[in-house]
């Protein structure tokens, strides 16, 4: 009996013809992605056509001004908010593709998010918190919290595990979002402003964390910074400014290139 690509797998399709240009071998691949808030008078224009991928294998920070829509990019790519038009690719899924539920799961299992506000849950401790992805995969508790500890204590929260996120400095609640994000070893990770409440060497733990635990072949880190203390980190900066990606460097040329000068 011949099985249609559908009855093998339902995602198969999208894998075999990758539609509208959208590069599957990307860990993300947005083509002319707009998103639209309100209506009327109200209405905001706050992506305006993004062109953005992201490479397998590696660290892309996302840098612009204040209010430029990076937070509205990671949202649309988390699959959080709907874009209004264009195509994305995540992790060689086609997102419009996906219903309400299917989306629901595949954030689950493979996407990891620190967000800006950290959206701890004020009930649950430290390590709760950052079991939350894991106890929502079906993990057993004991199980769930003790692996959310370990990579609380490799963050350096060991000794603040059962304390609630209101008796955690903004550092720490930081630490246990981003323990949120990696516990299940997603495949793409997506971090805004994951340093930012952080000292210098915190920061630099964190980043060699995120290095160290996402950055492998089939995998993909994004990071939306201020903070040029990441940029050592990155393989690939993308530039966004008013909806829009205008650039995108390689760190690794734009390094070659100085060190020849
Ligand atoms: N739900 C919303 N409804 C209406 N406008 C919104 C909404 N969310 C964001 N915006 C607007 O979209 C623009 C981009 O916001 P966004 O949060 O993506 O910026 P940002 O680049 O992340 O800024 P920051 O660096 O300050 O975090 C802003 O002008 C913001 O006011
Ligand atoms: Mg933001």
């Amino acid at each position: 009996m011949t099985q249609t690509i559908e009855e093998i797998s339902p995602s198969a399709r999208s894998l075999v013809a990758p539609p509208y240009g959208l590069s599957h071998d990307s860990a993300v691949s947005c083509k002319q992605v707009t998103k639209e808030f309100g209506t009327g008078e109200n209405r905001a224009l706050v992506l305006r056509g993004v062109d953005f991928d992201v490479r397998f294998g590696e660290m892309t920070l996302l840098v612009g001004p204040s209010g430029c829509g990076k937070t509205t990019l990671l949202s649309v790519i988390a699959g959080l908010l709907d874009a209004t038009t264009g195509h994305i690719s995540v992790l060689g899924q086609n997102l419009a593709e996906l219903s309400g539920s299917e989306s629901v799961t595949f954030r689950r299992k493979s996407l990891g998010f620190v967000f800006q506000q950290y959206n701890l849950l004020p009930a649950l401790t430290a390590a709760e918190n950052a079991a939350v992805p894991l106890l929502a995969a079906g993990v057993p508790r004991k199980r769930a919290v003790d692996q959310a500890s370990a990579v609380l204590s490799d963050l350096g929260l060991e000794h603040r595990l059962r304390a609630l996120p209101s008796q955690l400095s903004g550092g720490q609640q930081q630490r246990v979002a981003l323990a949120r994000a990696l516990v299940h070893e997603p495949r793409l990770i997506v971090c805004d402003e994951p340093t930012s409440a952080l000292d210098h060497e915190t920061g630099h733990a964190v980043m060699e964390l995120l290095t160290k635990t996402a950055v492998r072949n089939d995998r993909a880190v994004i990071v939306v910074t201020h903070d040029s203390r990441v940029f050592d980190f990155a393989d690939r900066i993308a530039h966004m400014d008013d909806g829009r990606i205008t650039r995108t460097e390689a760190l690794e040329e734009a390094r070659l290139t100085a060190s020849r000068n």
